[in-house]
């Protein structure tokens, strides 16, 4: 079975795309920004701590599933039942697995439009066209549906190739890419004045700030978000995987890379700000507050970016592509979901379902466009906030509760034959049973009451 689907080359192949959707808009400034103004070191301690007792165990929940299943979320839930009802609460999570990701894309695709309209804006002000350029960087719907569209059509053209040739090739070539980018934008920022500032803001702990407990359950929610939990994306990847290899290592490399990079962007985005803020462009709120989130992206750093002529244009065409890569990665591996399903389930075929399921999401982006002031935000929260938890709580119960130990482990042995002698043996299968889904309904708690 596993064959006539498609399947991930390798390992490399494999943790590159895996990494390549965890890593996304979110990491490169939502997690500088939160840490800056939650603590600096202290609050990536605690994100670090997260990221390895939350978010991993999940992601090996998803993998394993995936893995053993070899289909898409639906079937595979399915296929781990034990009775009718089960079976029904398994399908029904899968589809709605698949609903949220499109719906994660049809805005996602909106913010990767910005990106990539603040890329040609900056290529257009070294070409001198300057009109072009501010139209470009403006908030119109024309810009925004060209936008969305044409980012839109990149993440279908992949997906529309298949695992190896369309995801796989693409990751590996662009995430080796967004590193260096990302690295070269470091260095460089680094070396202007009022960096060291920004560093200390980073890297300083307050551990006052960083431990009260809204922070950590805020930090929870966004390494959730920040790995792609919840929405049936790293099962589908998992599904592609050969038997052979060691899903807990692979696993933790995946979480390693994501974490790494949003480190290391911390580097890039607040010496930014402070270099911004040298150069005269206001980087706190009315509040006192660091300015975050979009004013940041668009605001701020645009402006940082104006104050330094032509090397200033190059800087931003480099962040923007940066930004537009990180999304890219991120979008294939959510239209995989419903399109996995759709050629799995329904026997569609691979390109038709990629351009059908693809515009489908792009008409539900207009209607977000064409409404944004009541959808856009609505969208972000029903699926980010409310969605992912209960879906990951539920990947967790099926792993965790339904599925019989002996298989799990007997899945676990065929890529690591030692598996039961390891740490991880002793400590995950309980660890998803009880700890995870805890700390789920936690946060899904946290969010019902504001
Ligand atoms: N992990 C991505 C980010 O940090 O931006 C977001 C994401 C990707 C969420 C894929 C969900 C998903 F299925």
């Amino acid at each position: 079975m596993a064959s006539a689907r498609g399947e991930f080359g390798s390992r490399f192949g494999f943790v590159m795309a895996a990494a390549g959707s965890a890593v996304g808009l979110g990491n490169i400034w939502g997690f500088p920004t939160q840490a800056a103004s939650n603590g600096g070191a202290a609050f990536l301690l605690v994100y670090l701590v997260l990221a390895f007792t939350l978010a991993y165990p999940a992601l090996m929940a998803e993998l394993i599933i995936g893995r053993h299943a070899h289909a898409n979320a639906v079937t595979a839930l399915g296929e781990l039942s034990n009775n009718r009802l089960q079976r029904r609460i398994g399908r029904t999570t899968g589809t709605l697995g698949f609903i949220v990701a499109s719906l994660i894309l049809s805005f996602y695709a909106i913010v990767a439009g910005w990106m990539m309209a603040f890329c040609l804006s900056s290529f257009a002000t070294v070409f001198g066209g300057d009109e072009i350029a501010s139209w470009l960087t403006s908030f119109g719907f024309v810009r925004n549906e060209l936008g969305t569209l044409v980012f839109m059509g990149l993440t279908i053209a992949i997906i529309a190739k298949g695992v190896q040739d369309g995801i796989e090739k693409w990751s590996a070539r662009l995430m080796p890419m967004l590193l260096i980018t990302l690295v070269a934008l470091v260095a460089y920022v680094l070396t202007l004045d009022g960096a060291g500032e920004g560093l200390k803001v980073y890297l300083l702990p307050d551990f006052h700030r960083a431990l009260s407990p809204d922070l950590i359950l805020n930090a929870l929610g966004s390494a959730f978000f920040s790995l792609s939990l919840g929405v049936g994306t790293m099962l589908i990847y998992g599904s592609y995987l050969d038997d052979t290899q060691n899903l807990p290592l692979v696993g933790g490399l995946v979480t390693a890379v994501d974490i790494g990079i949003a480190v290391l962007a911390g580097f890039l985005v607040l010496p930014a700000m402070y270099v911004a803020l040298h150069n005269g462009v206001e980087i706190y709120t009315a509040a006192g507050e660091l300015i975050s989130e979009d004013t940041l992206i668009f605001t701020v750093l645009p402006g940082l970016f104006g104050t330094m002529g032509l090397a200033g244009a190059l800087v931003s065409i480099f962040f923007f592509f940066l930004m537009t890569i990180a999304a890219l990665t991120s979008s294939i591996s959510m239209l995989e979901v419903p399109v996995a399903y759709a050629v799995e389930e329904h026997g569609v075929n691979r390109r038709t379902g990629a351009y059908a399921i693809g515009g489908a999401i792009a008409l539900v982006s207009t209607l977000i466009l064409l409404n944004f002031d009541s959808l856009f935000g609505l969208v972000i929260t029903v699926t980010t906030r409310y969605s992912q938890p209960l879906i990951g709580f539920v990947f967790c119960i099926y792993v965790g509760w339904i599925w019989h130990r002996d298989q799990l482990l007997q899945e676990l042995r065929k890529g690591n034959p030692a598996i039961e002698r390891g740490l991880f043996w002793k400590i995950w299968p309980w660890w998803v049973r009880i700890v995870c889904p805890t700390i789920i309904l936690a946060i899904f708690g946290q969010s019902l009451l504001g």
